[in-house]
């Protein structure tokens, strides 16, 4: 007891932790006491303080005593004050008139007050600040003039405050920023007016704020930064642009604040992080870029040259999809990575090998493909903390689903995997309008690293990093269509491919609620025949959601064997029917689907050759047309299911020799990868079940994988 009250004692005379009485005259309804009490320069004074928060009074107190130094009239209905009311208060060094009733500054009378260091004016009904209502405050260091309803403040509004360190103007009824404002205001370090509909920052806005440390532009409407919109602020360490508009990274704007630690972009509609949004800011310390419902991909060298970087956080970002393998570049500081609540089916080990330095990681909460990719994860010899271990789940392929990351035996996996494009990528849909512009982005994991490209409505393939009329593929997948018209309206489909196989994705896009109807007749030709193979190829003028090539031996009895099967991604139209039989008559069918389910199948009977001509293979050149049936007929089913088909199909890679596992364990076979030069075929007996599935050699090498794949 003795020692607790010894303790007490002796640390009261450091520093007054509570209120003690104040024995003074006090006014009747209010409190007086000595406070604690901080200066904005966080020097601690022993303060005498008058606290009438919340009475509804009209008026300030009478009798208030001379050595009061913070005085408190928070909630109360006070409009106006009167000269000599607080006259008298020489030493008054914090004044809290918030949530009063003052509409115009010219109601204060602010004599005297040589030693008013902060003074709350914050939710108040305040409309306009004239010039000079404040400049008998000159040694002011805080100022609130938060939560009113400022729409206009004029230039010399706060002359004569040379030192005030904080202003606070968020949250008022602003809809442009003047620098002409700040031009009295030397001292200023911090800066705090979100939460005013401002739509642009424009050139030198801050310009006089020399000394600013920090600046707020939390939850505008910016659209918009001005590439010299942060000029002169040479000083400025922090600035958040939190819950705003700004559709890229103001990255001009930024290199003019060399000093910046601390970037907050959360909550902005920013789509791509770039190659230059963020690069040489030496002294940047953390990044906050979470909370963009719009934000896909995270593209080459998006981070580049930050030599302080420490921190990064990429979370709770829905369609946060893509970590391209080099996305950072020369960081090598960096100890967070946090990346939980995304899209990330992956997250490449070369991604995590750029940074040196790295402890700690979390990929909790994104929907994780434990295939080839991610394995990394379980030979990091521990050298990294993974944040939440135990809620790091697969969700696909299906054999792994649910399980943990840590349990996954990615040592018996290839070290190669299939292309896998986020069913977030962009949508299945899309309307615009005449004369827009779109960008659809479309990225892949896959190991090696997939190339992509694109098909247009009417068949065109578009490689990454080329451009044809209207049409633009940048060297990471975005597509983008400028000055939209009609013409453009259609199919469109992304394809990525590596050696392993291919995945693709497809939108329509409607323009102008306009959307073409495509139903035109598949040609076929025979380019090359051999005795064991033929290549065939056909013409559509389209681009087509789906397309298959099928083939069977017809047999003496004239009964059709049982066929194969070979899906051809978009924007391919020749295939290479290999290991066939000599002298043996073939049905050959490619059969599309177009938009509206509406399909076509085209079948030609061909003969194949003698074995012992295949030497004289350059002789015979066939390029004849036969077509023998040729139908349409429409499928009574929507037009999203079959997208979905073929873009969320799960995908499961397994060894040759797992190919009977698949069998026993009574999972149905079939090609859900499309494969270069896209000859993997499958057999099925006469109910239809899958008996065997033959993967041909391919111009890259041949390929020993088999997929098989749970319906
Ligand atoms: C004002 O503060 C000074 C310094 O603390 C003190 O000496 C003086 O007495 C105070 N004035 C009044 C009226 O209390
Ligand atoms: C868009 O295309 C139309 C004609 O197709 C043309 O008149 C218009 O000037 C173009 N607009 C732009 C911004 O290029
Ligand atoms: C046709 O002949 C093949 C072998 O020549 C045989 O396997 C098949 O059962 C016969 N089909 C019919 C319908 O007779
Ligand atoms: C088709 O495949 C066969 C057998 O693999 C090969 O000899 C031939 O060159 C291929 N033709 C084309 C056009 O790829
Ligand atoms: C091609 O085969 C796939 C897989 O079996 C199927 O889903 C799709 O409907 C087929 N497309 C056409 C046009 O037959």
């Amino acid at each position: 007891m003795l020692l607790k009250e010894y303790v007490l004692i002796s640390f009261a005379a450091v520093t007054l932790t509570q209120a003690i009485p104040w024995r003074v005259k006090c006014p009747n309804v209010c409190v007086c006491e000595i406070k604690p009490w901080f200066t904005p320069r966080s020097m601690y004074q022993e303060a005498p303080t008058v606290d009438c928060n919340d009475f509804l009074m009209t008026q300030v107190p009478a009798n208030l005593p001379e050595g009061t130094q913070t005085l408190l009239l928070q909630s109360n209905r006070i409009a106006k004050i009167e000269p000599g009311e607080l006259e008298h208060l020489v030493n008054l060094t914090e004044l809290d008139l918030s949530q009063n009733s003052f509409s115009q500054i010219e109601d204060f009378s602010l004599k005297n007050m040589n030693n008013l260091l902060v003074l709350h004016l914050e939710e108040n009904q305040l409309t306009e600040l004239s010039g000079g209502g404040l400049s008998a405050l000159r040694n002011l260091q805080e100022l609130y003039l938060n939560h009113n309803r400022l729409n206009s403040i004029s230039a010399g509004a706060f002359s004569g405050l040379v030192n005030l360190l904080r202003l606070h103007l968020n949250s008022n009824k602003l809809r442009t920023i003047k620098s002409e404002w700040f031009g009295t205001l030397p001292s200023l370090e911090i800066l705090m007016i979100g939460e005013n509909a401002v739509e642009i920052i424009e050139d030198l806005n801050f310009k006089p704020l020399i000394n600013l440390k920090s600046l707020v532009l939390s939850g505008m409407s910016l659209k918009e930064i001005s590439d010299n919109a942060l000029e002169g602020l040479d000083n400025l360490e922090s600035i958040s642009f939190y819950d705003n508009k700004l559709p890229k990274v103001p990255k001009m704007a930024l290199r003019r604040v060399p000093d910046l630690k601390f970037l907050d972009l959360n909550k902005n509609p920013i789509q791509r992080i770039q190659q230059g949004d963020f690069t040489d800011m030496l002294h940047l310390k953390e990044l906050g870029i979470n909370n963009m419902e719009e934000l896909i991909s995270i593209d080459k060298f998006a981070l580049d040259n930050l030599p302080e970087l420490t921190k990064l956080e990429m979370t709770n970002n829905p369609k946060l999809s893509y970590v391209h393998p080099s996305a950072f570049r020369l960081i090598p500081q960096m100890e967070t990575l946090m990346l939980n609540n995304n899209a990330l089916s992956a997250l490449y080990r070369k991604t995590i090998e750029s940074l040196s330095k790295l402890q700690e990681i979390s990929i909790h909460s994104n929907p994780i493909r434990c295939d080839c990719v991610i394995r990394w994860v379980n030979t990091n010899e521990n050298r990294i903390r993974f944040i939440e271990p135990q809620s790091t789940f697969c969700v696909d392929p299906p054999e792994f689903k649910r399980q943990n990351l840590r349990d996954v035996p990615f040592r018996e996996m290839t070290d190669r995997c299939l292309p896998l494009i986020s069913s977030e990528a962009f949508p299945s849909q899309l309307a615009t309008e005449i004369e827009e512009s779109l960008a659809l982005h479309c990225r892949a994991f896959a190991e090696p690293d997939p190339d992509i490209y694109w098909v247009t409505p009417s068949g065109e393939k578009l490689l990454a990093s080329s451009a044809a009329g209207k049409y633009r593929v940048r060297p990471e997948g975005t597509l983008e269509i400028s000055n939209i018209t009609t013409s453009e309206a259609g199919l469109y489909t992304c394809v990525a491919h590596n050696l392993v196989g291919a995945d693709m994705k497809s939108v329509t896009i409607k323009v102008s609620g306009f959307y073409p109807n495509n139903n035109e007749n598949i040609q076929l030709f025979v380019q090359e025949m051999e005795a064991h193979h033929i290549v065939l190829s056909w013409i559509i003028t389209s681009n087509i959601i789906s397309s298959n090539v099928t083939w069977s031996r017809t047999m003496s009895n004239s009964s059709l064997n049982s066929g194969f099967t070979a899906r051809i991604p978009a924007g391919v139209h020749m295939y290479n029917l290999t290991h066939l039989e000599p002298l043996a008559e073939y049905v050959i069918c490619v059969h599309v689907s177009y938009i509206h389910l509406h399909y076509r199948i085209s079948c030609i009977r061909i003969r194949t050759k003698e074995a012992n001509l295949a030497t004289g293979s350059s002789e015979i050149r066939l390029q004849f047309l036969i077509t023998l049936t040729a139908c349409a007929f429409f499928v009574a089913t929507s037009v999203l299911c079959l997208c979905g088909l073929v873009s969320t199909r799960q995908k499961v890679q397994v060894e040759h020799s797992s190919l009977a596992l698949c069998m026993q364990k009574n999972l149905s076979i079939s090609l859900h990868g499309i494969y270069p030069p896209f000859v993997k075929h499958w057999e099925h007996n006469n109910s239809g079940k899958t008996i065997a599935v033959e993967v041909q050699s391919t111009p890259l090498g041949p390929s020993n994988d088999n997929l098989c794949e749970a319906n």
